[in-house]
């Protein structure tokens, strides 16, 4: 008869071993990790301490009464990563598919709630074949109390999905709700339903990497924000990406210690073209501008007219949203209005201050973003800059033009402080078209319309392509010396560091969804 502690010490191998050595093969032949190597990668050696490693299913209906496995499809537990606090919940392929039951989901919920309750992250590597089938409604109950609480630690806690396999059906509505969602290059997809349904119904033939893969999902959609090469990747964007984010929306994010060294960029008087319609690339301005290497972009190769990410800037974490000349000349159009929308909601939630850096020719006309809601989609942006109490700061580098010039944080919705370069233009509209609008007469009756035009262009150039009128009202606080901005920013954010701004009292907005 074996002793108590052999008793332990076999059941504790068992739970290791998930749903087999076998099936560990198989996952392993994909290319996948476990879900335990997944964890042991995630966290601080040594730290994680697992929570419920014994919980088994409860289902006796076909012929689940004699399959068993410990922990029932999930390594749950907390850790440390990078001496910080986090709960983390990893699905395991090898038991059920990593189907979620009754059990599984309150597993997951456990942790969830323990991390709402001490203030820290959770962390989901997802990899699971959807609801348990043999249970049924309880399974589906499963999921709801997973996404209730989704919602209500949303903008408390952060929370972070990573797809790391299959994630379908109702599946993918938790991951929806977090935060951040990371996904795998060709071994990870999401969708509602899967091709088979597809076909069936829109007689559509598609594969599964392109209905919903990490690459479609990181271009098209904008479902994910990182797509990672691997699963080695994927942990490490994990990790540089909480770097970044406080424990939760009481907290601050973490500073690093800065020594202050070459604050003037001369290389920032060269980066913007003479032509002024001439593209240059955001990120170069970027990187200047923010401690080096410290720029982390989130949604890289979505809505590529407008840049987003996190940055450090004297060692202090910021969110960076600055529209992108070179994709389409920087225009706001739907995804882009969406896609900082929910970077400034992010950031604004969890205490971390932003730089917009803007340059911005208007709102992308045309019936394709009329039918699909340009007014409704760019409130969004609007809505979502209004509403951040965050120290706030601009630096227009060049155009801020229309609708556009009020929506990117400017000083009238609430921006702290406001710079302008030299090289800034801001008007209701580009010369060209204001000036055949408002002289349209004296243009047509003139001898030579062209010659007219040319002069009138000119005039409306010279009296609104600058920053001075701006500067004049008050609206920009500042015209700077492009070199000098990584300084002024750093002097800026200092001096906004203890803030106090609150919003009348509500139940809650209607952000225009
Ligand atoms: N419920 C219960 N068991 C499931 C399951 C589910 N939803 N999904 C997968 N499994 C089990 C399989 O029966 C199999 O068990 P086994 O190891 O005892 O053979 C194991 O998980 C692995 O599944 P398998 O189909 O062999 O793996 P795969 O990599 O070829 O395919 C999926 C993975 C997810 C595409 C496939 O399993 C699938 O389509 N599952 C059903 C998805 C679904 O419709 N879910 C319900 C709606 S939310």
């Amino acid at each position: 008869k074996p002793s108590k502690t052999e008793t332990l010490d076999r059941k504790n191998a068992e739970a290791l071993l998930g749903g087999g050595q076998k099936r560990i093969d198989a996952q392993h032949k994909k290319g996948k990790l476990t879900a335990r190597e997944r964890v042991a990668l995630l966290m601080d050696e040594g730290s994680f301490e697992e929570i419920g490693k014994f919980v088994m299913h409860r289902t006796k209906d076909f012929g689940l009464d004699k399959e068993y496995y410990l922990g029932d499809g999930v390594v749950t537990g907390y850790g440390t990563i990078d001496g910080r606090l986090v709960y983390v919940f990893a699905q395991d392929f090898t038991v059920f598919g990593g189907a979620l039951s009754e059990t599984h989901a309150e597993k997951i919920c456990k942790i969830m709630d323990l991390a709402m309750q001490n203030g820290a992250p959770v962390i989901g590597l997802n990899d699971s074949g959807g609801a348990r089938i043999q249970e049924g409604v309880l399974s589906l109950a499963g999921y709801a109390d997973i996404f209730y609480r989704n919602t209500l630690a949303s903008g408390v806690i952060p929370q972070i999905s990573a797809i790391m396999g299959p994630c379908a059906g109702g599946a993918v509505y938790s991951p929806a709700i977090t935060d951040f969602i990371m996904m795998v290059e060709n071994t990870s997809y999401m969708f509602v339903t899967g091709p088979n349904v597809v076909k069936t119904v829109t007689h559509e033939e598609v594969t599964s990497e392109e209905l919903g893969g990490a690459s479609t999902h990181s271009t098209k959609s904008g479902v994910t924000h990182f797509a990672c090469a691997n699963e080695l990747e994927c942990i490490q964007y994990i990790k540089r990406l909480l770097s970044y984010i406080p424990q939760n929306c009481e907290d601050e994010p973490l500073r690093l210690p800065y020594e202050p060294t070459d604050e003037t960029r001369p290389n920032l008087n060269t980066l913007i073209p003479d032509n002024p319609n001439q593209p240059y690339d955001m990120r170069e301005i970027i990187e200047e501008l923010v401690d080096r290497g410290s720029f982390f972009e989130v949604h890289k190769n979505f809505a590529e007219n407008i840049v987003v990410g996190f940055a450090r800037l004297a060692g202090r974490s910021i969110g960076v949203v600055g529209n992108q000349p070179a994709v389409l000349a920087g225009v706001l159009d739907i995804n882009a209005s969406t896609k900082a929308a929910r970077f400034v909601r992010f950031c604004d939630s969890f205490n971390i201050p932003l730089l917009v850096l803007e340059d911005v020719p208007g709102f992308l006309p045309g019936t394709d973003q009329e039918w699909h809601g340009i007014i409704t989609n760019g409130a969004k942006l609007l809505y979502a800059f209004c509403e951040a109490t965050v120290p706030r700061v601009t630096v227009i580098t060049r155009k801020a033009y229309g609708g556009a010039y009020d929506v990117m944080n400017s000083k009238h919705i609430g921006a702290d402080m406001n710079y302008a370069w030299p090289t800034a233009e801001i008007a209701v509209m580009g010369a060209g078209g204001a000036a055949e609008i408002i002289f349209k007469r004296e243009i047509a009756e003139a001898d030579d319309p062209q010659a007219k035009l040319q002069e009138k262009v000119q005039e409306y150039t010279e009296k609104f392509a600058n920053p001075y009128r701006a500067a004049h009202r008050g609206y920009i606080d500042e015209v700077i010396y492009p070199e000098q901005t990584r300084h002024k920013l750093i002097r800026a954010f200092q001096m906004l560091e203890n803030k106090v701004a609150s919003l009348p009292k509500k139940k809650h907005g209607n952000i225009p969804l």
